[in-house]
């Protein structure tokens, strides 16, 4: 062990560390990696914030544990996901001769189904880790650490609006963090999300963007529009334009869904229902009421309106046949340590 790992692992904090974050959605997507080792993404993206889709999670580092023990949403978890957030801590701890760690993780909502749950699950242990490891580190350094667990979390270590910036080099993470646009009080929108399926999806991101790679006759296309893609919804989120930021965010998710559907084999993230719901947003639009649909690895609709069109637009919504529950977001805040409560409940 060298004297920089020596000192960070005596800084650790045995203390419960509860910290908690939202999951964000991509108005411009990102999708393919330039390093599937280091995580590092092939193109750029722009989120928002979900204050509805949240994350809790206390770690405590313990001497007297053999291994990482991970409980997620009140089930013991092995295997994979355990190993993976294993992996995790030994990456932000620089070396795996470090005390084990109990995780103790809640999502208020259906885990690893496309409602984006490694976002505010990263970015939730980035924060827990930050503190519970004494790193002190910036914003933008934590947010590289959450791209290390998923690509997205990156991003909602912020509140509001964030942009996941892109590195060139296949082996440097340098430039590969999420900077801030605006705050969560910076336009009140509303994100409806139709959940058509809690199923857990069967093909990852990771696995679904390394075949699209591979295989897409489109894949170089993509990474070179993205730019065009970045810069148009900078400059409508700064003008506030409602419809250009709709209209923007469905040419993304239809450009990354086209591109995993054009892969070998095919990847097709819908249900039924999914298409449906698409229709009956487009049909709504058709009549003048402005709302507009994105997907991500996954089947549930997220429908992008105005707060004065929510009701209707959750009415139309509901009538679709297949749609479970339809959750309301608005723009949500970013990552924060919050009490130990958690915890103590859990041992009580
Ligand atoms: O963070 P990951 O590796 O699960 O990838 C997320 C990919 C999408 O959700 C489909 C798009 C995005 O930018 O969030």
């Amino acid at each position: 062990m060298n004297s920089k790992r020596k000192r960070i692992i005596a800084d650790f904090t045995y203390n419960p560390v509860t910290a908690q974050a939202h999951a964000n959605i991509a108005l411009v997507k990102y999708w393919g990696k330039r390093s599937v080792d280091l995580n590092l993404p092939a193109v750029g993206s722009i989120s928002l914030t979900l204050d509805a889709l949240k994350t809790t999670t206390t770690l405590q580092f313990d001497d007297a544990l053999e291994n990482d023990i991970l409980q997620l949403d009140h089930r013991n978890i092995v295997g994979e996901p355990l190993s993976r957030l294993s992996r995790f801590l030994d990456v932000a701890a620089e070396t795996n001769e470090r005390p084990s760690a109990k995780i103790v993780s809640a999502n208020n909502f259906p885990t690893g189904a496309g409602l984006a749950s490694s976002a505010s699950g990263f970015a939730a242990l980035a924060v827990a880790v930050n503190e519970a490891m004494n790193l002190n580190l910036s914003k933008e350094e934590l947010s590289s650490l959450a791209r290390k667990g998923s690509g997205s979390a990156a991003r909602s270590i912020y509140g509001g609006f964030a942009e996941m910036k892109c590195g060139t080099a296949p082996d440097d993470d340098r430039e590969d963090y999420a900077v801030h646009l605006y705050n969560e009080s910076y336009w009140d929108l509303r994100l409806l999300i139709a959940v058509t399926s809690t199923d857990k999806k069967e093909i990852g991101s990771t696995e679904g963007m390394v075949r699209t790679a591979k295989t897409s006759p489109f894949y170089k296309n993509w990474v070179e529009s993205q730019d065009t893609d970045l810069k148009e919804m900078r400059s409508a989120l700064n003008a506030k334009d409602f419809q250009k930021i709709g209209e923007l965010t469905e040419h993304s998710c239809f450009k990354m869904h086209g591109l995993a559907m054009s892969g070998r084999p095919p990847l097709l993230y819908w249900n039924g229902a999914t298409t449906e719901m698409i229709h009956t947003i487009w049909n709504l639009r058709s009549k003048g009421t402005a709302a507009y649909v994105t997907m991500d690895a996954g089947p549930q609709v997220k429908v992008l309106c105005q707060p004065g069109n929510s009701e209707l637009v959750k009415q139309a919504m509901y009538s679709v046949k297949g749609v479970k529950k339809i959750i309301e977001a608005k723009p949500g805040p970013g990552a924060t340590i919050v009490s130990d409560d958690q915890f103590k409940v859990k041992n009580s």
